[in-house]
């Protein structure tokens, strides 16, 4: 006699249905892009298949699909010419750059589409770091009065949320300051809390030609072998004023993920990197791993974990496997 058979709650799909625990929803998913500077310019990342590089114009028409879709966020990252790129990264607080021009042009024209702009300097900073470096080291304080700026010329363009991506300390209470003296008070933060140093950030740097000249990001962002520290930045960012935080990457981290969000009631985002896509790309372009299922089972696996909401380059793909599966 057996009594307890697991088995009968897998009988059917319906029976499945009914005591699933998880779904993905594709109001689940922020798209991050990548901004290039120019007209009609659409240049495929050599790691990252499927992503690209766009000038506003295309990204603007790729928007259509992407809003089509179902996706309510997205999140903008610039490819800056070496030419604007210096010590102390000026560009990123320049109202007429790339992204606060982007942001207002993409509002304009999808004004319900949550834009979600990132805050630091690696892609505008000449060292490629993403503070201040002077003799080899990355000054905080510095760093951080320059980020209040970016968040504000970033706030004023249109943006919705301030993703403060730097991982210097105490940046969340002073970009939540800056913003409420130039009246943003409903302008979110969203921190990425914990952000490892990780190898899973390479075909990024190479999408964004952002990688550190010398050295490496050890020194500001989280050793991967740290849990409680992951809960420490956590409740620092909330004292700070974090209105969602993060966990980055997503899919080697499920762990902190589930300790966040079992010891913190706060909004939760992960972010799969892309490393994480270009490894699963990889696989499916050789025909190692079925594309759709092992899509779909990457990201139900971090919301299963407990993130709210996920930062993924799949998340067009996903909203399109998600709508076939219901037809
Ligand atoms: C830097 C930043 C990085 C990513 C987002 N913002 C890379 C880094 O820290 O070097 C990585 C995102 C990805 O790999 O998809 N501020």
């Amino acid at each position: 006699m057996l009594n307890i058979r697991p088995r009968r709650n897998r009988v059917n799909e319906a029976i499945r249905s009914l005591v699933r625990e998880t779904v993905l929803s594709k109001a689940d998913f922020i798209y991050p892009l990548f901004l290039l500077e120019g007209e009609n310019l659409e240049v495929e990342v050599n790691s990252m298949p499927g992503q690209y590089r766009r000038s506003l114009d295309r990204t603007l028409s790729f928007l259509e699909k992407v809003v089509e879709a179902g996706i309510l966020a997205i999140a903008l990252f610039p490819v800056v010419p070496e030419s604007k790129k210096n010590k102390t990264g000026d560009e990123s607080w320049n109202p007429q750059a790339l992204i606060p021009n982007s942001i207002s042009k993409i509002k304009a024209k999808f004004p319900k589409l949550i834009v979600i702009a990132d805050v630091a300097l690696d892609p505008y900073n000449s060292d490629g770091h993403d503070g201040i470096v002077e003799n080899g080291i990355i000054l905080n304080d510095a760093t951080v009065k320059i980020l209040t700026k970016q968040a504000v010329v970033l706030a004023q363009a249109g943006a919705d949320i301030i993703a403060p991506s730097d991982m210097m300390d105490g940046r969340v209470s002073e970009i939540r300051g800056a913003l409420d003296r130039n009246g943003f008070q409903n302008i979110g933060i969203m921190s990425y809390s914990a952000k490892y140093a990780s190898a899973y950030y390479g075909p990024f740097r190479e999408a964004l030609d952002s990688a550190p000249k010398s050295g490496d990001k050890k020194t500001y962002q989280m050793d991967p072998a740290n849990s409680q520290e992951a809960l420490q930045e956590v409740a620092l960012d909330l004292k700070e004023g974090a209105d969602i935080v993060m966990i980055k990457p997503a899919g080697a981290y499920l762990d902190i993920i589930a300790k966040v969000k079992s010891n913190y009631q706060c909004p939760l985002a992960a972010y799969q990197v892309s490393g994480e896509y270009a490894m699963i790309m990889a696989a499916i372009e050789k025909g190692w791993l079925d594309r759709d299922t092992t899509i779909l089972e990457s990201l139900l696996s971090i919301k299963r974990a407990g993130a709210d909401m996920i930062l993924t380059y799949f998340a067009l793909d996903a909203c399109n496997i998600l709508e076939e599966s219901h037809e």
